[in-house]
């Protein structure tokens, strides 16, 4: 039952908060639509609001990043990304956010081994990245690749726009809220990289419109192995039952790769 106060109001309370000021507009609209529904007042929504954002954004980060000392600091970087330095900055970035310093001992092998015959890779759309796009250096596309790729967060698009412009990358990074809409251009290799559980958190049907929504010839979608509190709790049987369900229901063909901490399905649609 909704109280006597508008959506637009529990908008505005959440974003007027530092924590939240930087999601998009659109992620937090959604969640404060669903959350009016189950409660009774301003203060509850509002609060309801918030847990759900931490709980899909904020929860991968165990500290605030601090972009504008990234950003002076990508300043004094060679402008080779291949560098020894530009390389240590990237995997000292990657540890910040949860999902990525989690893959840094894999990740090497990851993208060798899914990229593998796949190769020449042109072009990646980085759904849902966080602070995935640090990896590129790793990744081994083709020169002159293009890098499309992104998130809930404006601050984190913002500096990952300048680590493209920086090493002079064809890249684009911009805000969305996959739960309702899509990046609509087409890339030759789509990745979204342990990210179908935390979006089912805030929509639990949005899994198979996303999957099917998306343009491109390679899908990679992931799974955690671990949750991130450490613990196993039969997550790879479940993901993988759920996954390969679905697969089947759309009649795609799949690979399936483990790696120590992250289940990886890769797709051909083309
Ligand atoms: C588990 S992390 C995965 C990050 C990255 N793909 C990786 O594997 O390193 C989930 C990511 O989804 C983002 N996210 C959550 N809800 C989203 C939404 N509705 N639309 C787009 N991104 C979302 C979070 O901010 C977070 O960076």
């Amino acid at each position: 039952m909704s109280g006597p106060f508008t959506v637009g109001e529990v908008i505005r309370q959440v974003l007027a908060k530092k924590k939240y000021q930087h999601l998009d507009p659109d992620l937090v609209a959604f969640i404060a639509n669903s959350e009016i529904k189950k409660r009774a007042s301003l203060e509850e929504t509002v609060k309801a609001t918030t847990n759900k954002l931490h709980q899909v954004g904020w929860a991968y980060f165990p500290q605030q990043p601090q972009y504008a000392a990234h950003m002076q600091e990508l300043e004094t970087l060679p402008a080779d990304i291949h560098a020894a330095e530009s390389r240590a900055f990237c995997s000292r970035l990657m540890q910040e956010h949860s999902s990525t310093r989690e893959r840094l001992p894999i990740l090497a092998d990851f993208y060798r081994t899914l990229f593998e015959d796949i190769r020449p890779v042109n072009s990646i759309l980085d759904l849902a990245c966080g602070f995935n796009p640090l990896g590129l250096d790793w990744m081994a596309l083709e020169k002159g690749a293009s890098y499309s790729a992104c998130d809930i967060f404006q601050d984190m698009t913002v500096f990952l726009q300048s680590f493209f412009g920086h090493f002079a990358i064809r890249g684009k990074a911009g805000t969305c809220n996959l739960l309702r809409q899509l990046p609509q251009e087409h890339a030759q290799v789509a990745l979204l990289l342990k990210t179908l559980p935390c979006l089912e958190q805030a929509d639990k049907d949005s899994a198979r419109r996303i999957l099917s929504g998306i343009s491109a010839d390679w899908l990679l979608v992931s799974f955690p192995v671990h949750s991130i509190g450490g613990k196993e709790k039969g997550m790879l049987a479940h993901y993988s039952q759920q996954f390969e369900g679905l697969t089947a229901e759309l009649g795609w063909d799949h690979q399936k790769f483990l790696f120590a901490s992250e289940l990886v399905y890769r797709v051909k649609r083309k």
